[in-house]
């Protein structure tokens, strides 16, 4: 039977130190759920070990900054490197989910979200939303709300070009740390089902052995 724990891990590139503060806070969000690992790679020259650890993961959340519209060159680049798992379509039914930071308030990071969501979909993965209502939308709100940016697909930030990552909005850190929450807890849900289901056929197995 499979190990215990599930593991969660965080593929992420940054450029300027931005987007890697919201993987570590994706990450802390899903080791804080009971029974999960949750590791962190920085795909900029990921290692044979690192793709190994993806190919263990259950679940993988994808981060990128967004760099002209889109995810950046090296986040591209991980995702043209791994279609050597797409051929086997090795990650197939493993769950996935994104998070993405850019300058503006939009700033067009909703495709990159949508790029990740594609890439999932082209490994057979099982994406996870955000989960999150808008948070500042209407005069009794307030951009300290969760989900401030109002996207669904995943978690979005927004950094200042001219401040260092140590000034990242609060809320847009809680945002991502809940998502690697809820993809944790999605992980031990179907974890919990397969264990389930291992059982039952051990029990079933036996009851053939007594017939
Ligand atoms: C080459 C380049 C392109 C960028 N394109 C966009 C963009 O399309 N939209 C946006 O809002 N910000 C854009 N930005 C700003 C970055 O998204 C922003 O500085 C972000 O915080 C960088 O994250 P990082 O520190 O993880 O690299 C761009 C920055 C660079 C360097």
């Amino acid at each position: 039977m499979k190990d215990e724990s599930t593991l969660v891990v965080v593929a992420y590139h940054s450029g300027y130190g931005h987007t890697a503060r919201l993987a570590e806070s994706v990450r802390a969000g899903a080791a804080s759920v009971d029974g999960t690992k949750a590791e962190p790679v920085s795909v900029d020259g990921i290692t044979e070990e690192e793709w190994a650890l993806l190919d263990a993961a259950d679940a993988i959340v994808f981060g990128s900054p967004t760099y002209m519209g889109s995810a950046s060159p090296e986040f591209h680049t991980f995702a043209r490197d791994s279609v050597k798992r797409w051929q086997l379509q090795a990650w197939d039914g493993k769950l996935a989910a994104g998070f993405s930071n850019s300058g503006s308030k939009s700033g067009d990071k909703l495709h990159t979200l949508e790029y990740m969501a594609l890439l999932a979909a082209q490994h057979g993965m099982l994406w996870v939303s955000l989960g999150l209502v808008s948070g500042w939308n209407s005069s009794t709100s307030d951009e300290n709300a969760l989900n401030r940016l109002g996207v669904w697909l995943g978690a979005a930030a927004a950094s200042n070009i001219d401040e260092g990552p140590e000034l990242m909005h609060d809320s847009d850190l809680r945002t991502a740390e809940h998502l690697g929450r809820r993809v944790a807890e999605q992980a031990r849900r179907r974890h919990g089902v397969e264990m389930a289901r291992a059982l039952y056929e051990m029990k079933g197995d036996r009851t053939d052995e007594r017939t």
